[in-house]
C-alpha cells in the first residue's frame, strides 16, 4: 500500500514539510510505502472550467496537477500540507487540488485522505476545513488524529519545539495506516466500496 503526500507550501523544506515527514515516518512504521510531492513554488494554473477534461480523461493543461491527477491511480491514501495564508490554505495548492479532482476525481474515490496545515498562529481549523472538502464531496474517508491535523511554527526549528504537534501527526499516520489495512481486509473479504447513484440537477428540476 502506497501513500502520496503532498506538500503545498511554498518552501520545501519548511513547517508543512516537517509537519508531513512525521505523518510519512508513522506510516513507514506501519509497513506503508510513501511517496512526497513538493507542488512547487512557481504558478499553477486555476481550473479553466473547460469542461474538457470530461470528454479526454485529463486536464488539457498538461502540467504537475495534471500529471499528479494520472498518477494517482497508483495510490491508496492521500495527505495534503499547506501552510496557513491569511486563514486559508495556499492558494496554489487550492489550484492544484480543484483541477486534479475535477479532472480525475475517480482516482482518489473511496481512498482515505487527510489534511495537515502549519501555522504561525491561527487559521489553521478553517483552512483544514477547506482542504477536506475536496474530501467530502468525493466519497473519501477523512482521517483525523488526536488533535486538530495541524503545527505551529514559522520555521522547522518551531515546529521542532511544538511537540503536541508532531505527536498529532505520529498519531494521524497511524490511523491512516490502521484505516488502510482495514480496507485492504475489507476488499480481499469482498467488503468493496458502493456503487453510487449520482445525479446532477443543479437545483432546478
Ligand atoms: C502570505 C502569508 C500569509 C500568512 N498568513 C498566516 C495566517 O493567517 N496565520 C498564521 O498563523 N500564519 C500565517 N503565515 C505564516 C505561515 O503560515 C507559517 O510560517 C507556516 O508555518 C509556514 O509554513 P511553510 O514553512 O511550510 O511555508 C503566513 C505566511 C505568509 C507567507
Amino acid at each position: 500500500m502506497k501513500v502520496m503526500l503532498v506538500n503545498g507550501s511554498s518552501r520545501e523544506h519548511g513547517c508543512t514539510a516537517r509537519a508531513l515527514q512525521e505523518v510519512a515516518k508513522a506510516l513507514e512504521a506501519e509497513g506503508i510505502e510513501t511517496e512526497t510531492l513538493f507542488i512547487g513554488n512557481r504558478p499553477i494554473a486555476d481550473c479553466l472550467a473547460c469542461g474538457q477534461c470530461g470528454k479526454l480523461g485529463h486536464c488539457v493543461l498538461q502540467d504537475a496537477a495534471a500529471e499528479f491527477a494520472v498518477r494517482a491511480a497508483e495510490f491508496d491514501g492521500f495527505v495534503f500540507g499547506s501552510p496557513v495564508y491569511y486563514a486559508h490554505p495556499s492558494g496554489r495548492l487550492l489550484s492544484f487540488m480543484d483541477r486534479a479532482f475535477y479532472a480525475n476525481g475517480a482516482n482518489f474515490r473511496f481512498k482515505p485522505a487527510a489534511a495537515v496545515l502549519s501555522a504561525r498562529r491561527a487559521g489553521n481549523t478553517a483552512s483544514l476545513d477547506v482542504i477536506m472538502k475536496h474530501f467530502t464531496i468525493n466519497e473519501m474517508p477523512v482521517v483525523s488524529s488526536s488533535y486538530w491535523n495541524h503545527v505551529h511554527g514559522n520555521t522547522p526549528a518551531e515546529v521542532e519545539q511544538d511537540l503536541e504537534g508532531l505527536q498529532t501527526m505520529t498519531n494521524l499516520g497511524k490511523n491512516m495506516a490502521w484505516l488502510l489495512k482495514c480496507i485492504q481486509l475489507g476488499k480481499e473479504n469482498n467488503v468493496c466500496p458502493p456503487v453510487n447513484r449520482k445525479v446532477y440537477t443543479n437545483f432546478i428540476r
